[in-house]
């Protein structure tokens, strides 16, 4: 390298030489780095169907990365019964993959379940929130406390259902976010 000669108000010729390649060596680093820029974040807002045909609907996720919405469960020990439900929950919006949990307060029968999960991208970019859920039944004594809980797990995928009564938060570009 030829010693830095500069004009009055340039930089020396060495560093500009130095400049130069830093940015290509960034540009370099950008390109090799692009094909993971096409992953999304997840955040829940959406409606969503699992492995059962049960159906929920999350409005937005605040900036706490707390959420609230309803529960259509496709199953239920009296399924004559079955209303919607409303479900609380929270989740961390700050990363690609987050993990979440929420409570859902079954209002057709004296029960509650909390699930919690972790919402993955999959090869395809498609997400599925695999979770895991502990049901609360009402028992009538202590006694009978012994069999009122049960375990279960779920997957659930995004619905694309457009417009839709059910889908008043259909997410958008602007609620699924590049990672
Ligand atoms: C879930 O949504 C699908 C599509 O709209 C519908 O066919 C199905 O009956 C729903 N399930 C429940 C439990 O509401
Ligand atoms: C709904 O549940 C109640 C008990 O909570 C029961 O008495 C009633 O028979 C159920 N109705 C139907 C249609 O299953
Ligand atoms: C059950 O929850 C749904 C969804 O939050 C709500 O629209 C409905 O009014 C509730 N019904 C009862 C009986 O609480
Ligand atoms: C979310 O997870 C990231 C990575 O582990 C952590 O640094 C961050 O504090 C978490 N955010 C919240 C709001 O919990």
């Amino acid at each position: 390298m030829s010693p830095a000669r500069s004009a009055p108000g340039c930089p020396p010729a060495a560093d500009m030489v130095h400049a130069t390649s830093s940015l290509l060596l960034l540009l370099l680093s950008l390109a090799l780095l692009a094909p993971g820029h096409s992953a999304k974040k997840c955040l829940l807002t959406g409606v969503w169907t699992n492995d059962l045909g049960s159906n929920m609907t999350i409005g937005a996720v605040n900036n706490r990365g707390e959420f609230s919405g309803t529960y259509h469960t496709a199953v239920a020990d009296m399924p004559n019964n079955i209303t919607k439900s409303p479900l609380l929950g929270i989740q961390n919006n700050t990363v690609c993959q987050p993990t979440f949990g929420f409570t859902v307060r079954w209002n057709f029968s004296e029960s509650t379940s909390v699930f919690v999960g972790q919402c993955f991208i999959d090869r395809n970019g498609k997400e599925v929130l695999k979770t895991k859920w502990l049901q609360r039944l009402s028992v009538g004594n202590l006694g009978d406390d012994w069999k009122a809980t049960r375990i279960g797990n779920n997957d659930f995928t995004r619905m694309h259902t457009g417009k839709n009564e059910d889908d008043p938060e259909s997410p958008t570009s602007a609620t699924v976010l590049e990672c």
